[in-house]
Formats: C-alpha cells, structure tokens, sequence
C-alpha cells in the first residue's frame, strides 16, 4: 500500500493521545504501528526518494496535500470545468435517505473525511432516519480531522465523533478489531482512482478484512467519460489545478530541504485511454538539478522531461461491482446521475 502510507509524521509506541476536547461527543485516537513501524516511519521521504529515483519519475499523490493543497484542492470542487464534486454532491442529495433505510442504524466509518460536506448529506438522512448518530473520520491530519470534527458537532446536538489519525491502512486494522454495531465504510470522492490496479486491489482486500459479514462500503467512483471532458476538468481555465499540482514541489521543499525551482517547472495533464486513468505530470522547462538536503538527494532533469504526480482512474461501474464481488463485497444498489458521470455502489459483506 505504498501510496496510501498518509504518514506526515515520526510516531514510534503504540501510543493514543486521547484529546476530550467536546467532553464525551468526541474522542480522536492517533493511531501507530502495533506491529512493524512502516518504512515511511523509520525513514520519512524514502517514498519521495523511490519515486525521483526511477527512470519515470514520480511522487505520491499525498504530497499533495499540505496546508494550501487542502485549501487548493477546495477551490479546485468549485471549478465550472470540475463536475467530479458537483455531481457526487447531487447524487448522494438523492440517494442519502434509500441508503440509510437500507442500511439501517449503523456507525459511519469515512475514509479521508477532509472538510466533511459531503458527509452532512448522509448524516442528515440517518437523522431523519432517527438512528443514532455515530462518525468515525479517519484521516492522515490530525487538524483537519479535530475542525471538521468540531464543526459538527455544533451542527448535530446528538452526533458522537471517534476520529482516528493515521494511514488508511492501520485505521481499517483498528477497524477490524472492534466489535461494534453494524458499520458502513464510505470511501467517497473516487480517492480510489489515485491507486494502481494493484494498490486498489489491495485496498479493497483490506476494507473486506476490516468488515464484518452483514456490513457496509459505500464506494464513489469517477466513472469513464470523453477525453475532451476529462482534460478539462484536470487543466482549468483558472490554472488551479496546475497551482495545486505545482504545490507538491513547493510543499516537498520546505519538508525536506529542496530547492525546487517552481517557474521552471509545468503543470501538464492528459488522459490516457488506454489505461483510462488522467496522468498529471509536473515537466521541466529546463536542464536542471534538484536538491532536498535533508533526503539527500540530487535529481537532475532533462529539459521535457516529466515528474508523474498523480493517476486518476476512471471507472465503469460494472467492472467495479464485479471486483466487489470477487471480494465478498455485493452490491445491493448504485446510483448514478443522468449524464452517468459518477457513481455510487453501497456493497454489503456476504458470508464466506
Ligand atoms: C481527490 C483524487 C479524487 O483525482 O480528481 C483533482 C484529485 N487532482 N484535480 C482527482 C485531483 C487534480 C482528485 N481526487
């Protein structure tokens, strides 16, 4: 699961720095390595070190996502060319109430839960549902998980928030642990495209592994589309997305030392349609060399040549469904919107 080790930080014991800070309504854990520390652990960047290292240089998505990428990446939900946000949005508006009547009184699990608005819409539906009202977030920064955490519980008088910091992965350990009620795990936003065939397979073996038979996942996926559309929506006229991709360079300079130069460097984004994912790149404009001092490492570019920054794969659902299957995972129902831009599978674990 290398690209989704959403370490920012060194932890080392199992410790939990339990934070009461809405008395009892909230709890957020941070979660550490119970067993092997991970390899982002003990020698944080050596992903960065990997990725500029290979003959097609890359870097993880999640160097994305600094202060201002967070902040970027919002602006990037609102953009005209941006339908992926939108048209999730209206979907879950539609769907919310059908998805708690079938689910029934059950704990929201939200991987990456960011700014949560989103999860509002199923909350709200739980609540005229009248189900108790239980969110546990799980995301990689503690501070984005403890504002939205409190935000709602202003919002929700009933609401209880058990937050955990850390991986995706150690979080669906911990997950895995408990004996609760009944769960759903929603991985909305298709965060899934930025994984590999590989990693995505992984991922999902891991989300069955932490569900108990008769549980929930609620998947959002970007579904295939025009190449025309998609270029689009990843070079807007704004040049957003280009500020948030050259933002990782900026973010991995003060992280590790680096002297990247962002004016030379291009903000360069297409689909592949054979691998039906978008390829965002970061591209030299020039002969160059690179330090991060604290990495210690010197990249040299050529001019043209290309940092691979992110996938993002697009999907048809019923390739989806049928992986879903394969773990366990059956669909009780998908939901899409009219133009079948994207796409929503709520799955329930069967019995083995
Ligand atoms: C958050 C991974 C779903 O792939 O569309 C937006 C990130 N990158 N614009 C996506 C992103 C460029 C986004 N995901």
């Amino acid at each position: 699961m290398s690209t989704f080790q959403f370490t920012d930080r060194n932890l080392h014991d199992d410790v939990r720095d339990r934070s009461s800070l809405s008395g009892d309504r909230l709890q957020i854990d941070h979660l550490v390595s119970q067993t092997e520390p991970s390899e982002d652990e003990l020698h944080p960047g050596s992903d960065v070190v990997q990725g500029l290292t290979q003959t097609q240089k890359s870097l993880p998505p999640r160097y994305f996502y600094d202060d201002l990428g967070s902040q970027l990446f919002e602006q990037i939900c609102d953009l005209p060319e941006y339908y992926l946000t939108r048209t999730e949005t209206e979907i879950l508006g539609n769907c919310a109430d059908e998805i708690a009547h079938l689910t029934g009184a059950c704990e929201i699990v939200e991987l990456g839960s960011g700014n949560a608005t989103k999860t509002r819409i199923l909350l709200d539906a739980y609540q005229r549902a009248k189900y108790p009202l239980c969110y546990r977030p799980i995301d990689i920064s503690a501070g984005i998980l403890e504002n939205s955490a409190q935000t709602l519980l202003l919002d929700y008088p009933t609401l209880q928030v058990q937050g955990l910091v850390g991986t995706y992965e150690l979080a669906l350990q911990r997950l895995s642990a408990t004996h609760r009620p009944r769960r759903m795990i929603c991985f909305i936003g298709s965060t899934l495209g930025n994984l590999s065939p590989q990693a995505c397979e992984e991922f999902l073996q891991q989300v069955t592994d932490a569900l108990q038979v008769g549980e929930y996942f609620l998947l959002g996926i970007d579904l295939q589309k025009s190449k025309a559309q998609l270029e689009a929506a990843y070079n807007d006229r704004q040049g957003i997305t280009a500020e948030f991709n050259l933002n990782m360079l900026r973010h991995l300079n003060r992280r590790f030392e680096g002297n990247f130069d962002l004016t030379q460097f291009e903000h360069f984004a297409c689909y592949n349609s054979v691998q039906q994912q978008i390829e965002m790149h970061l591209r030299s404009l020039r002969v160059q060399a690179v330090q991060l001092a604290a990495l210690d490492l010197n990249v040299s570019f050529d001019q043209g040549e290309t940092i691979l920054s992110e996938i993002s794969r697009k999907f048809n659902l019923a390739e989806v469904q049928h992986q879903l299957q394969a773990k366990g995972l059956k669909s009780l129902q998908v939901w899409t919107d009219s133009n079948q831009w994207f796409g929503l599978v709520l799955c329930q674990l069967q019995p083995s």
